[in-house]
């Protein structure tokens, strides 16, 4: 039997839509898998109503098919579903890592990478690699056509998760087909902006780049009480504030030591709006790893 936890992860980034990701240290899912004639799946934890079992349609199970190692996993949610905090993906990626372990695969982690985005395929209707790539890697990532890297960096955020529930498909309907020239040159520029601040551990920078677009920012609608959360951020300290992948979480860069006074004030926006929320003051953490085996 091998456990494997992976961490929430938080896509996009404002500038960086379907690229950039990064993972964050808590939460998590954990993930055990025993060897089995066929795969079955049970999930328990947070959420787990919502997450089908049937392997067909189960993130974890879509990866166990593509690795052809049949198993029982039993998926613990720290992640809630839906909830823009690469839900789906923690859980692929961790099974891809338990799974590659349990019949000694010998995958390199950017191979289990590409194995985990089918599984987010199954969710999203696209192979997006932009969650599962920091949940198996750690730290910010880049991803684009055929290559994935990753920066390890500790950057302070906060991640603040309220009652909202939007739909990772619904979220891609309201995204523009197609952007003008001048704004392709803003979000080029905060994107390299961001990827600069994260080489340098600077959060000033990585705030700066983290500016929404017209990508990203057709998001803020889906979620009651975006301006107010994000300028209380901002008033807090916050370097930058964005959607979180498809949302709701949003997600607000921040000095050392300032995450207390940042989560306390979204989640009073929050609440100003009538919107309950949770908020994790954590920072830019590692990847799925292996906690036991027996
Ligand atoms: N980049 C993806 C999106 C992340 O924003 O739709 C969610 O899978």
């Amino acid at each position: 039997m091998v456990t494997v936890r992976a961490p929430a992860t938080s896509a996009n980034l404002g500038s960086g839509f379907d690229v950039f990701g990064l993972a964050l240290e808590r939460p998590g899912d954990v993930v055990r898998v025993e060897r089995a004639p066929e795969t079955t799946i049970e999930v328990i934890g947070v959420g787990q109503q919502y997450i089908p079992e049937d392997p067909a349609k189960n993130t974890a199970g879509i990866v166990a098919k593509e690795l052809d190692a049949p198993a029982h996993i039993e998926i613990d949610k720290g992640v809630r579903p839906s909830s823009g905090l690469g839900s789906s993906a923690a859980s692929a990626a961790a099974a891809a890592v338990a799974l590659n372990e349990l019949y000694d695969c010998g995958l390199t982690p950017t191979e289990l990478v590409r194995v985990a985005a089918e599984g987010e395929a199954a969710v999203s209707g696209e192979a997006h690699a932009d969650n599962v790539a920091p949940a198996i890697l750690g730290g910010f990532t880049v991803v684009s056509e055929d290559h994935v890297t990753q920066v390890d960096t500790s950057i302070p955020v906060v991640a603040c998760l309220p009652e909202i529930v939007v739909s990772t498909r619904d979220a891609r309907q309201v995204v523009p087909q197609s952007v003008a020239i001048d704004e392709l040159v803003g979000t080029v520029g905060d994107a390299a902006t961001l990827t600069a601040g994260m080489f340098r551990n600077d959060p000033t920078l990585v705030g700066q780049g983290l500016r929404d677009n017209s990508l990203t920012g057709s998001r803020e609608p889906l979620i009651d009480g975006f301006d107010s959360v994000r300028e209380s951020a901002l008033d807090a300290g916050a370097t930058g504030v964005a959607v979180s992948g498809a949302g709701p979480s949003m997600l607000a860069i921040c000095h050392e030591g300032t995450q207390a006074e940042i989560a306390s004030a979204m989640l009073d926006a929050f609440f100003d709006v009538g919107v309950e929320a949770r908020a994790y003051q954590t920072s830019v953490g590692g990847g799925a790893t292996i906690v036991r085996k027996t």
